[in-house]
C-alpha cells in the first residue's frame, strides 16, 4: 500500500480516516517490534531528515532525530540561528535547496502558510513539526495512547478544556475523522478558530462524532473518558500571559472540577505542562498518562516518516481503533 508515500503531513484534515489508522497501527507496530521484541530495525538506512525549528522544542525534536535513527536514517537539526531561511534567503529558495539533500523536512513555525509555500517548493514530503494553527504529531500521539490505555479510540469521550488553540485544532479533526465524541470548552473569545470549527463540524457529521463547543468546563468534563488540556500561553503569546491568566481563570484542571463532572477519567497534555493549567496530583497522579504520551511522540513520527518513504505492512494484526 504506496497511498501515504511522498505525501506531505501538514494536517490531519488531508487524511482520510483509513489513513489515519494505518498511521497508528504502524506506529504500535513499530514499538512492539522495536521496543517490545527488541528488534533492530532498519529500514531507512540512508534516508535524511532536515529539521527546521522557528520556536524551541523537546520533544519534536528528540522523537524525530532519534526516532529516524533508530529506523538507520539520520536527521539534521538547525534551529533558528542556524539557517537563512525566511531572513538571508527566501522560504522558496531555501526549501528548493533543503529537498536537494534532504528525503523529509520537517518544520516548526509560526504561520501555517510558511509550510504550505515550503511544501509547494520542496519536491520531498514535509512534515508539521507544529504550526499556530496545527500540530498533527500530536494528535497521532495522543490517539496511539488513547488506543494502548482503552483498547480503542471510537468510543472515548474527550473533554478539551483550555485554549481553543494548534492542538485542540489538530484533535478537532482528529476526532471528526475518527468519530469520536469531543466536547471541548474555552473562556469567551478563546475559541477555536472558527473555519476550523465549520469543518470539523461538517467532518463530525459524517462520521457520527458528537461535538459540543462551550464555555463551562465542568459541563464539558462530565463523564468524560479523557481531558486534554495544554498550556495557556502558547509559544508567541508571551507578551498575552498576565491577560491569559486571569482570563483562563476557572479552567485549570484540578480534583474539585472532576469531581463535579463525575465519571472515569484518563489525562492527557501534549507538554510543556505549566502549574496554572493542572494541579500536580492529577498532572503526577495514576490517571495522568503523560510520560507514554510524550514516548509515543517517537513511535508515531517514526510510522510518519516511514510512510512518506516506502510502502510498509505492519506485522502485527491492526488493533482495534
Ligand atoms: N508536545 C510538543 O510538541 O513538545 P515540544 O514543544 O517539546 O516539541
Ligand atoms: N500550544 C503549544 C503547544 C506546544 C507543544 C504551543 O504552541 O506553544
Amino acid at each position: 500500500d504506496n497511498r501515504l508515500v511522498g505525501r506531505d503531513f501538514l494536517s490531519l484534515k488531508n487524511f482520510s480516516s483509513d489513513e489515519i489508522k494505518q498511521l497508528l497501527w504502524t506506529a504500535i507496530d513499530l514499538k512492539t517490534r522495536i521496543k517490545e521484541n527488541g528488534e533492530v530495525f532498519q529500514p531507512l538506512k540512508g534516508k535524511t531528515a532536515a529539521l527546521i525549528f522557528q520556536k524551541r522544542s523537546t520533544r519534536t525534536r528528540l522523537s524525530t532525530e532519534l526516532g529516524l535513527a533508530k529506523l538507520g536514517g539520520h536527521a539534521c537539526f538547525l534551529g533558528p540561528d542556524d539557517i537563512h531561511l525566511g531572513v538571508n534567503e527566501s522560504v522558496k529558495d531555501s526549501a528548493r535547496v533543503l529537498a536537494g539533500m534532504a528525503d523529509i523536512i520537517l518544520a516548526r513555525v509560526f504561520g501555517h502558510d510558511f509550510l504550505e509555500i515550503l511544501a509547494d517548493e520542496a519536491k520531498v514530503p514535509v512534515i508539521n513539526g507544529l504550526s499556530d494553527l496545527l500540530h498533527p504529531l500530536q494528535i497521532l500521539a495522543d490517539f496511539m495512547t488513547l488506543q494502548e490505555n482503552f483498547g480503542y479510540i471510537r468510543g472515548v469521550k474527550i473533554a478539551w478544556i483550555g485554549d481553543g488553540n494548534n492542538i485542540c485544532h489538530s484533535l478537532m479533526y482528529g476526532c471528526a475523522k475518527l468519530g469520536v465524541d469531543l466536547n471541548v470548552a474555552t473562556p469567551a473569545s478563546y475559541e477555536p478558530n472558527h473555519a476550523i470549527t465549520v469543518e470539523a463540524m461538517k467532518i463530525a457529521g459524517k462520521t457520527g462524532a458528537s461535538f459540543n463547543f462551550g464555555n463551562d468546563p465542568v459541563a464539558a468534563a462530565y463523564r468524560a473518558d479523557a481531558i486534554i488540556t495544554d498550556t495557556w500561553v502558547s509559544m508567541g503569546q508571551e507578551e498575552e500571559k498576565q491577560k491569559r491568566l486571569k482570563d483562563f481563570a476557572g479552567y485549570q484542571i484540578n480534583r474539585k472540577m472532576l469531581k463535579e463532572a463525575g465519571g472515569n477519567w484518563v489525562f492527557l497534555h501534549c507538554l510543556p505542562r505549566k502549574q496554572e493549567e493542572v494541579t500536580d496530583d492529577i498532572f503526577y497522579g495514576e490517571e495522568s498518562l503523560v510520560w507514554q504520551e510524550a514516548e509515543n511522540r517517537m513511535w508515531t513520527v517514526m510510522a510518519v516518516m516511514l510512510h512518506q518513504l516506502q510502502p510498509y505492512r505492519p506485522t502485527i494484526p491492526m488493533p482495534k481503533f
